[in-house]
């Protein structure tokens, strides 16, 4: 299995391109099961998870070409790809393809709203919580649909089609609000979503649908009115900045110290974690070419945080801000609220000489003067990118194991950064 091996201490200095969002590109492929025309994605970042979905996409029926052709020459770099789905030819998503990948499963609302029946396999647990299905059952549930589990699969139908209705989320879920709002895309009369998600990437899926000729307002309020339509068209559409990858490398540089322009990033996409990491010291400087991260000198101001939807703090950054904190000059709290299992890279860490106790939900961080190079894993993907930081910024190697958590959504990890002046390759086997 390959690994990634840093030898630490390098400031980073220079220009880190951003790709494209890895949680946009999801969603919007699996818009493309809403039309028998061309869905064209720009700039697709080029990750194992985009893979995996091209993969079970084509399983329902949907054909893709990269660039005009059917495998793109330049592996490696975010591309545009053109999705048809002329004929749905299954309407099952199978347990084989939903376990990999929990973002699969969201095909349900498309494939009920166009095909007027969906079997979907549940996802099962992951590393970082149980992460139920409740929400996207008893929203599609208020738009007619009749649902039965059966055998680990969720039975969907609505024979005479989605029905418009009000559906107030009792949690907030960015999966389940892409869901119902591709479902009621295509169902007749009105639906209102209240307490919806306002993530960056439910305005990007919006834009993509209304692009297609849905008619969605609201999107990136916690109120959002879809107006159904018989049938939706294709369109082109572009995939907006990763937010989550510009602020790991962000938190990269305030760990590391130097100067970089983190080139198409857009600041509005996540000014909570600018702000936090301006109060640690980290100087932010917002321009139309990208977001300029710097920190030359002074030590880290440990700042604390509480995930929660957007526009709060992400949950997708709370472990690469825990591996800046280690570093940081005295105590900070870290509280996760989203999932209730995500603090595994706590333990690999302190592998590399940080000091954090877990109390329930909060992580208590005393910063330390250095870190230490060791061999770390991690079973998550944004667990595993926080132990790439804290590596770039201790002393001595340290080894990455279980790469393949970081190729499912970082593009050209170790090329970026070692563009930036990072000692950091990969080694395969
Ligand atoms: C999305 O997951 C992201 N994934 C996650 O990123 C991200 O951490 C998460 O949103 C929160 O921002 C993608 O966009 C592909 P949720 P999602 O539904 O949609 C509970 C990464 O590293 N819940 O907003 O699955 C759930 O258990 C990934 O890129 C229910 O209780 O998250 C969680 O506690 C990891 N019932 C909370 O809601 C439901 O039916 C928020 O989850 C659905 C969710």
């Amino acid at each position: 299995m390959d690994r990634i091996r840093i030898t630490g201490g390098n400031a980073l200095n220079g220009t880190l391109p951003i790709s494209g969002a890895k949680n946009a590109a999801l969603p919007l492929m699996i818009a493309s099961l809403l039309t028998d025309d061309t869905l064209t994605l720009e700039n697709l970042p080029h990750l194992a998870d985009v893979e995996s979905l091209i993969r079970i996409l084509g399983n329902h029926g949907v054909d893709y070409s990269v660039n005009g052709r059917r495998e793109s020459q330049e592996k490696g770099y975010s591309r545009t790809i053109h999705f048809t789905a002329r004929s749905i030819v299954d309407t099952t998503a199978p347990y084989e393809l939903v376990s990999k990948m929990r973002a699969s499963f969201w095909v349900i609302g498309p494939l009920l709203a166009r095909m007027g029946e969906a079997r979907v396999s549940l996802p099962g647990g992951c590393a970082i919580g149980t992460r139920p299905v409740d929400l996207f059952i008893d929203g599609l549930r208020a738009l007619g649909a009749e649902i039965d589990i059966e055998q680990g699969y969720v039975n969907a139908t609505a024979r005479n089609g989605l029905i418009g209705n009000r559906y107030v989320f009792p949690k907030v879920s960015v999966g389940a609000t892409h869901v119902l709002m591709m479902a009621a895309a295509l169902a007749k009369g009105q639906t209102v979503l209240e307490n919806a998600a306002r993530e960056p990437e439910i305005v990007n899926l919006a834009d993509c649908l209304n692009a297609m000729g849905a008619r969605i307002h609201g999107a990136g309020t916690a109120t959002i009115t879809i107006d159904g339509v018989t049938s939706l068209s294709g369109a082109r559409h572009r995939v907006i900045a990763d937010r989550i990858e510009t602020g790991t490398y962000a938190m990269a540089v305030a760990m590391t110290g130097g100067d970089v322009l983190l080139e198409g990033a857009e600041a509005d996409l996540l000014e909570n974690a600018l702000e936090t990491l301006e109060q640690t010291g980290t100087e932010i400087t917002r321009l139309n070419t990208g977001i300029r991260v710097r920190r030359n000198g002074g030590g880290i101001a440990p700042v604390d945080v509480t995930t929660e939807p957007f526009p709060g703090f992400p949950t997708d950054l709370q472990a690469q801000f825990m591996g800046l904190m280690t570093m940081a000059k005295g105590r900070s709290h870290i509280t996760e609220t989203i999932f209730e299992n995500r603090f595994m890279h706590v333990q690999e860490l302190a592998r590399l000489g940080a000091k954090i106790s877990l109390a329930g939900q909060t992580a208590v961080v005393e910063g330390v003067p250095v870190l230490r190079g060791a061999p770390v894993m991690a079973t998550d993907l944004r667990a595993s990118v926080s132990l790439v930081i804290a590596g770039l910024a201790a002393e001595g190697v340290t080894e990455v194991n279980r790469v393949y958590h970081l190729d499912r959504g970082f593009e050209r990890l170790e090329e970026k950064l070692s563009g930036c002046g990072a000692t950091i390759e990969r080694i395969s086997g």
